[in-house]
């Protein structure tokens, strides 16, 4: 399983600068966690910082333009950091899976002379095989479009001063003049798609293309309730969507892919939800196929239309955490959000056991209001988010706190130290 072992965002609304675990010239910190949760007051950044990959994924799918004006971001003068002229920065640091060198990207987004928001610069790259230490080589470079790419899937570009620094077109000046057959100058017809769209769909780029499919397969959850009591009306589908609006197409693929795996899943899940003490399937006449949930004290059943906002989310992220092929990357908001305080503790350790499972599950990333949900985890899981004095969003790991760190390892709960304001004191 693929994993991000860190992040940085500069320019993206109140995240002007804050980074996340690891990156390729910060060895020396730890990774991000399989299950990670940032924690903070309102209107410090949380579904900011949520929509960075909402908006990453977006950029990938639909270009940079479109992605600005959907999902109500307003275009990209709204989400640039207020007072800020400089581009919209992200850089991912992440593995294919434990075996594989990291591979670093790097996007940066601007207006072009029309205020128009464009792909400024976009770089790929990754450590030579037995390289340890020093600059990572690159194998994607672009700048406003043009730059340069090395096929296949090992080394990179050989250019002087690959420096974290240099800009990208003095490096891609330097490269002008190095001769190879592996390496390929391109030019993109439109600067507002992101290069790894593009070059990602050919075979002779397949690192391109795995992390194109890695981002391509996030799951980033905007589950309503609602969305999911819908019947559907269409065939069996893999995997839930973002809203949850296909659950009953996913029972059913469920159903006719593995029928007594799922009926056991089915039944795992019935344990894990107060109240509810058998779930199953009932085909209707014209072919579609009903959630039931027996509820205790009832001897009818009920049809996932009657079912509580509550129940019908546990359900549906337990399912998701049982989908056979799980997305690698799995971002959830306040997935509290209706739910018994009682049932979050349950649904963190559901969470931190797929992360770490040896099954390799999804890495999962949640933002949070719960300190019960929070009591479940350990401080290298915990993100702290809150505001600095320019009004922008700083963001510190729980674990940086030794006394915070020896407080949960002698057995008070990281939320209830949250809850009795001990996390707002700031570690100096
Ligand atoms: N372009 C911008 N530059 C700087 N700050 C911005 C910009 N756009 C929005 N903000 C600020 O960012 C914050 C929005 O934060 P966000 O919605 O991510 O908070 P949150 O932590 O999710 O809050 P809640 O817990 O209420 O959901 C607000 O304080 C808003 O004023
Ligand atoms: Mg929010």
């Amino acid at each position: 399983m693929a994993k991000i072992q860190g992040f940085s965002v500069k320019n993206f609304g109140t995240l002007k600068d804050i980074t996340m675990g690891k990156l390729w010239n910060t060895q020396g910190k730890e990774e991000l966690t399989p299950l990670t949760a940032v924690i903070g007051k309102n209107g410090v950044g949380k579904s900011t910082l949520f929509d960075v990959f909402g908006f990453l994924s977006d950029c990938l799918k639909f270009g940079v333009e479109e992605a600005c004006d959907m999902n109500g971001r307003g275009g990209f003068h709204k989400m640039r950091s207020q007072g800020s002229n400089e581009p919209i920065e992200f850089h991912v640091y992440y593995r294919e899976d434990y075996k594989s060198r990291p591979i670093t990207y790097e996007l940066s987004i601007d207006l072009d002379d029309y205020e128009r928001p464009y792909v400024k610069s976009e770089r790929l790259r990754q450590r030579r095989a037995g390289q340890d230490r020093g600059r990572p080589f690159s194998f994607l470079l672009l700048n406003e479009g043009r730059g340069a790419v090395w096929k296949g899937e090992l080394e990179g570009l050989k250019i002087t001063n690959d420096d974290f620094e240099t800009p990208i077109e003095n490096l891609l000046a330097s490269f002008s003049q190095v001769e190879s057959t592996t390496t390929e100058l391109v030019e993109l017809s439109d600067k507002r798609r992101l290069g790894i769209a593009i070059l990602g769909t050919l075979t002779e780029h397949p690192r391109i293309s795995s992390f194109r499919e890695f981002i391509e397969n996030w799951y980033l959850s905007y589950f309503t309730p609602d969305a999911a009591r819908s019947l559907p009306l269409s065939g069996p589908q893999k995997h839930l969507n973002m809203h949850g609006d296909n659950l009953g197409n996913v029972v059913q693929y469920m159903e006719r892919e593995h029928k007594t795996k799922f009926q056991n899943i089915l039944n795992k899940i019935a344990n894990k939800i107060p109240g509810i003490e058998h779930i199953d399937t009932e085909r209707t006449n014209d072919g579609r196929l009903l959630l039931r949930f027996n509820n205790k004290g009832f001897q009818d059943p009920f049809y996932a239309q009657k079912m509580s906002d509550g129940t019908l989310k546990v359900f549906a992220y337990l399912l998701l955490l049982e989908d056979p092929s799980p997305p690698q990357f799995l971002c959830i908001e306040e997935p509290e959000n209706g739910l018994y305080h009682k049932l979050l503790e349950t649904l963190a350790s559901e969470f931190r056991q797929h992360a770490t499972g040896k099954k390799g599950g999804s890495q999962i990333f949640v933002t949070t209001h719960q300190p019960y949900f929070v009591d479940a985890l350990q401080p290298n899981e915990v993100w702290i988010l809150d505001k600095n004095d320019n009004g922008f969003s700083n963001i510190r790991r729980a674990s940086d706190d030794g006394l915070l760190v020896n407080l949960v390892a002698e057995g008070i709960p990281l939320g209830s130290l949250w809850y009795s304001d001990y996390l707002d004191l700031k570690v100096t």
